[in-house]
C-alpha cells in the first residue's frame, strides 16, 4: 500500500495482506525466539545482511517487521525500530550516538525518567548534558556547538505542554551536524510528524495513545534507514536489549487501527475540559494548546493537526490542596500513564516528577500546584461532573456551573 493511501487507511491495513497468509484478517503472532537456516551458509549469509531471513528475536521477527513497516509509514519515516518500553527506545536511540565528550542538548521540561537518564546514565559517562528552554529558538543557536550531537526534547513536553518549534531547531541542528530527537508521546503521528519538518529521529513511548488501553509497554524509535539500522544491532542489540515481546507486537497493530477514532475523540473531549478548567476561579493556569490565551497556539497550529487530550493546569492553591484535588476525583483514577480510554490524573511534583528537588522542579518550570490530566474517552458530561466535585470538596464551591 502506498503513502497516497490516508492515514486511517494504512493504520488498518499497510504491509499485511491477508490474503496471501490463509486469510488470517489479523496477522500471525510470532514469538520464536530463534530462526531455523537451510544451512550453514544460508546461516551465515544472514548474519552478513546477505539475505533477508530472520535470525534471532532481538534482532526482530515477521510480526515485528510488519508493525514497523506500518508505523514507518504513519510517521511518514524510511525506517522503524519496535522496542520494548518508550525509555528502551530511548535509552537505545541515545547510547548509539553519543560518546564521552560529546554534548546532548535538552528541553528544560521532560519526562521524569528521561532526565533520571540523561542525568545517572549519561553525565557519569563523560556526556555533557545542557538544558534549555528549547522553546525559545534562539537559545539553542547561542549555545550548539560542533561537539553537540543530538538536541532532544519532547511536544508538547510533559508534563507542562510547552511546545518547541520542530522545523526551527531542525535547522539550526543541521548548521551543525548534530540530530534532532523528537519524543511525539503526546501527539502520536496522527496529530504530529516530526519528520517531515525536519526532525532526524523520533522516539514514542507506544504505551500511551498507541495501544491505546493500557495493557502494554512498548515504544518505537523512527528515522533513517541507517539510523535506524544502527540502533537496532549496536545500541539495542548490543547496549540495552529492549526487545519487544510478539504479544505486545499483536496488541499494538490491534492498538494502531483504532488510534485516528480514539484520539480524534480524546481531542474532543480535551477541549471541553480546558474550556471548563480555564473557566474556573479555582485554576489559575491552563495549559492546552487548543485555548485561545494558549501562549503558544500559533506554533501548535502549524505544527499539530489538533490539540491533542493532554492537560496541564496549576490550582490556585497550595501545593497540599492539589493534592487533595486529585484525591477528591471519584471516576477520574489518580495514576501516572496517559493516553488510556480512562481519564488519568496524577501531580507530578508528588509522583512522575518526585526524584526533583523542590530548585529542580522551579528550574524545569514544574510548579508544585501543577496537575496533570490525560483526559479520557468517557462521556464528556461525567468527566466535567467528577472535577467538578471535586472542586466543592477542596474549595467549598466549584465556582461554575457545567456546560458541556
Ligand atoms: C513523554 C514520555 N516519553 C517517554 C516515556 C517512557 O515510556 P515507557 O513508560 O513506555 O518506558 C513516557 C512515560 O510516561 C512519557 O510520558
Amino acid at each position: 500500500m502506498s503513502n497516497d493511501h490516508h492515514f486511517a487507511t494504512r493504520a488498518i491495513h499497510q504491509a499485511y495482506k491477508p490474503l496471501e497468509n490463509q486469510g488470517a484478517l489479523t496477522p500471525p503472532v510470532h514469538i520464536s525466539s530463534t530462526y531455523a537456516f537451510d544451512n550453514v551458509e544460508q546461516g551465515g549469509a544472514a548474519f552478513e545482511g546477505e539475505n533477508d531471513r530472520f535470525i534471532y528475536a532481538r534482532l526482530g521477527s515477521p510480526s515485528q517487521q510488519l508493525l514497523e513497516k506500518r508505523m514507518a509509514s504513519l510517521e511518514q519515516a524510511e525506517a522503524c525500530l519496535a522496542t520494548a518500553s518508550g525509555m528502551g527506545a530511548i535509552t537505545s536511540a541515545i547510547w548509539s550516538f553519543v560518546k564521552p565528550g560529546d554534548e546532548l542538548i535538552a528541553d528544560l521540561s521532560l519526562y521524569g525518567c528521561t532526565f533520571s537518564f540523561f542525568e545517572h546514565g549519561l553525565k557519569p559517562m563523560g556526556i555533557k548534558v545542557t538544558y534549555l528552554n528549547l522553546s525559545d529558538t534562539k537559545l539553542l543557536k547561542q549555545h550548539i556547538s560542533k561537539k553537540t550531537t543530538l538536541v532532544y526534547s519532547e511536544t508538547p513536553s510533559n508534563p507542562n505542554m510547552r511546545l518547541v518549534d520542530i522545523e526551527a531547531l531542525a535547522n539550526i541542528c543541521h548548521q551543525y551536524d548534530a540530530k534532532l530527537m523528537i519524543d511525539n508521546t503526546y501527539c502520536t503521528p496522527y496529530l504530529q510528524q516530526p519528520i517531515t519538518l525536519g526532525a532526524d529521529l523520533v522516539v514514542h513511548s507506544a504505551t500511551k495513545y498507541l495501544g491505546g488501553h493500557g495493557d502494554l509497554i512498548a515504544g518505537f524509535v523512527l528515522g533513517q534507514q541507517e539510523d535506524i539500522d544502527h540502533i537496532r544491532y549496536f545500541g539495542l542489540k548490543d547496549m540495552t536489549g529492549a526487545v519487544i515481546s510478539g504479544f505486545d507486537v499483536s496488541l499494538l497493530l490491534r492498538g494502531l487501527k483504532t488510534l485516528h477514532v480514539r484520539v480524534d475523540r480524546h481531542c474532543e473531549n480535551a477541549q471541553k475540559v480546558a474550556e471548563f478548567l480555564d473557566t474556573s476561579p479555582h485554576v489559575k493556569n491552563t495549559f492546552y494548546p487548543g485555548l485561545p490565551n494558549y501562549a503558544q497556539q500559533p506554533l501548535a497550529k502549524k505544527q499539530m493537526r489538533q490539540a491533542g487530550g493532554m492537560i496541564a493546569f496549576e490550582l490556585n492553591a497550595t501545593r497540599e490542596q492539589s493534592a487533595q484535588f486529585v484525591n477528591a476525583l471519584e471516576m477520574i483514577l489518580c495514576a501516572v500513564s496517559l493516553g488510556d480510554a480512562e481519564t488519568l490524573i496524577q501531580h507530578p511534583a508528588s509522583m512522575t516528577h518526585s526524584t526533583y528537588t523542590e530548585e529542580e522542579l522551579l528550574e524545569h518550570l514544574i510548579s508544585p500546584n501543577l496537575i496533570r490530566l490525560s483526559v479520557g474517552l468517557e462521556h464528556i458530561d461525567d468527566i466535567l461532573a467528577d472535577l467538578n466535585q471535586a472542586f466543592e470538596s477542596v474549595f467549598g464551591d466549584s465556582g461554575l456551573a457545567i456546560s458541556a
